[in-house]
């Protein structure tokens, strides 16, 4: 059905928030962006300009908006929760800036639970134990978040946003929490990941250094993204 070459398609994308039921404040205006299969795309711009609130549009995780959404050509203002859901579990990946992780449960069994959601699988713990193993958390499995380093936290994050091979992976600050040794070497690990499995990238960042890893640089300005040249 999608002939085109765009994973995304957004068009005169408009966003408010509303606080109390009354005042309305404007966060996104007029967007319009396309992302191409297998790009990867770094987003920058002051605090508060409205990264995290686009990338949750992206990710399917915020349909409160106005304007024109396709995902792999399909209008996401018209499908159902049911679907909805189902996509998104398939076929986006997720990394939150401070991890998400569920404390109560071990490294494998938040990397696992996505898994469990979509496929109701025998074999998840073996998917779960793969990633993380490619990692190098081959010895933390049966941890709880509690009891991991910052850096493994996020590899654990990283490694949940990956189980269920998504087409493609938003990330909102990853390596925002991490000092910048640790940040660096596992930005790097995942930058090569996500080009060996042909994924699709959009991550957010405020380290320029990490930005450039990009194929294209887009700043967040005005209620708009703008392409760096
Ligand atoms: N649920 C909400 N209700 C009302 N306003 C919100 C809500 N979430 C975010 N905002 C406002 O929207 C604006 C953009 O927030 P957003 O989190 O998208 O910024 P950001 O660019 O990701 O910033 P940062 O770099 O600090 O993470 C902010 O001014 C924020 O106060
Ligand atoms: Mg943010």
């Amino acid at each position: 059905m999608n002939n085109t070459n765009f994973i995304i398609e957004i068009s005169n994308l408009n966003k408010n928030y509303i606080i109390e039921n009354r005042e309305n404040i404007e966060i996104i205006k007029n967007l319009n962006f396309k992302l191409k299969r297998n790009s990867k795309i770094s987003i920058v711009g002051p605090s508060g300009s409205g990264k995290s609130t686009f990338l949750n549009i992206l990710g399917l995780l915020d349909r409160q908006f106005e304007g024109s959404y396709l995902f792999k050509g399909k209008n996401v203002l018209s499908i159902s929760d049911h679907k909805l859901n189902n996509i998104r579990g398939s076929s986006v990946g997720f990394i939150h800036q401070f991890f998400h992780l569920i404390p109560e449960l071990t490294a494998i069994e938040n990397v696992m639970l996505p898994y469990l959601i979509n496929n109701n699988s025998e074999n998840s713990f073996e998917i779960a134990q793969k990633i993380l193993f490619e990692f190098g958390l081959e010895d933390r499995i049966r941890f709880k978040p509690l009891k991991l380093s910052g850096g493994e936290q996020q590899r654990v994050a990283i490694a949940r946003s990956l189980i269920n091979n998504p087409d493609i992976i938003l990330a909102d600050e990853m390596t925002g929490n991490l000092d910048e040794n640790t940040a660096n070497k596992i930005f790097t690990f995942f930058i090569k990941y996500i080009e060996q499995n042909k994924k699709t990238l959009v991550y957010v960042t405020h380290n320029k250094k990490f930005a450039f890893f990009a194929d294209e640089i887009y700043n967040f300005n005005n209620k708009k993204i703008f392409l760096n040249e």
